[in-house]
């Protein structure tokens, strides 16, 4: 089959392991202690989006100054980092080393574009660090995601135009970023994806064959 698309990119908390949770978590024990209300519903507003961004959304309009800010995210990764403690392999999402290995063989060039300072932690402890040809994480970029400046920045080191890549993301603030920056889409999961050209469960439920079928 013959297609245009040379790249995938792919998100990390909810595309490839189910980190999105132990984030919700961490802010969760922030909150409660801070005596803020923080649902799950409300923690759909942070999905994707920056450590910083992320405190803003949940402090929702609450002042408190910088030096307060710095401190409550110290403590957030304090909480973060102990659920990390708890990875293994087993935790990448079904399919999804599969599914990696399948694009390899395919040809394709793959990236991550994750907002996370976590990231190469998460993909070391999931042993897929060496599944990635260039690594995008919290510290690669300024402008986080909604701006498309992460996924382009990997599809440069992936050297792919963006309109040959195709985005994984479980993540509203993700899919706007992929479709600023030109690049084609995949929505995971039940957050509000529908944007995407294209949406699924989970990896699981594509093969690369369907994917390139569809955004060719
Ligand atoms: C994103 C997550 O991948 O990374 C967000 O979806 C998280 O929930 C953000 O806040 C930043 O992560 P970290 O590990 O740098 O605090
Ligand atoms: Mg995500």
């Amino acid at each position: 089959m013959s297609t245009s698309i040379k790249a995938f990119i792919f998100d990390l908390d909810g595309v490839i392991t189910d980190t999105a949770e132990f984030h919700f978590l961490a802010w969760k024990q922030l909150a409660d202690e801070e005596k803020i209300t923080f649902t799950r519903a409300d923690n759909e507003q942070l999905r994707g989006v920056s450590r910083r961004e992320s405190l803003n959304r949940m402090l929702k309009g609450r002042p408190i100054d910088e030096l307060t800010a710095q401190a409550w995210m110290e403590r957030k990764i304090v909480y973060y980092k102990h659920y990390l403690t708890t990875i293994t392999p087993d935790y990448a999402l079904p399919g999804v080393p599969q599914f990696l290995a399948e694009a390899r063989e395919a040809g394709i060039k793959i990236g991550l574009g994750s907002a996370s300072k976590n990231a190469v932690e998460v993909l070391e402890k999931l042993q897929l660090r060496n599944a990635f040809d260039v690594i995008g994480d919290g510290y690669s970029v300024v402008n986080s995601k909604p701006a498309p400046d992460l996924f382009v920045w990997v599809a440069g080191g992936l050297y792919t135009p963006p309109n040959q890549a195709v985005v994984f993301e479980d993540a509203e603030a993700g899919i706007d970023a992929a479709l600023a920056g030109g690049f084609w889409a995949v929505g995971l999961g039940s957050a509000n994806v529908k944007k995407a050209h294209l949406t699924a469960n989970g990896i699981a439920d594509l093969t690369v064959q369907t994917v390139l079928s569809r955004m060719a």
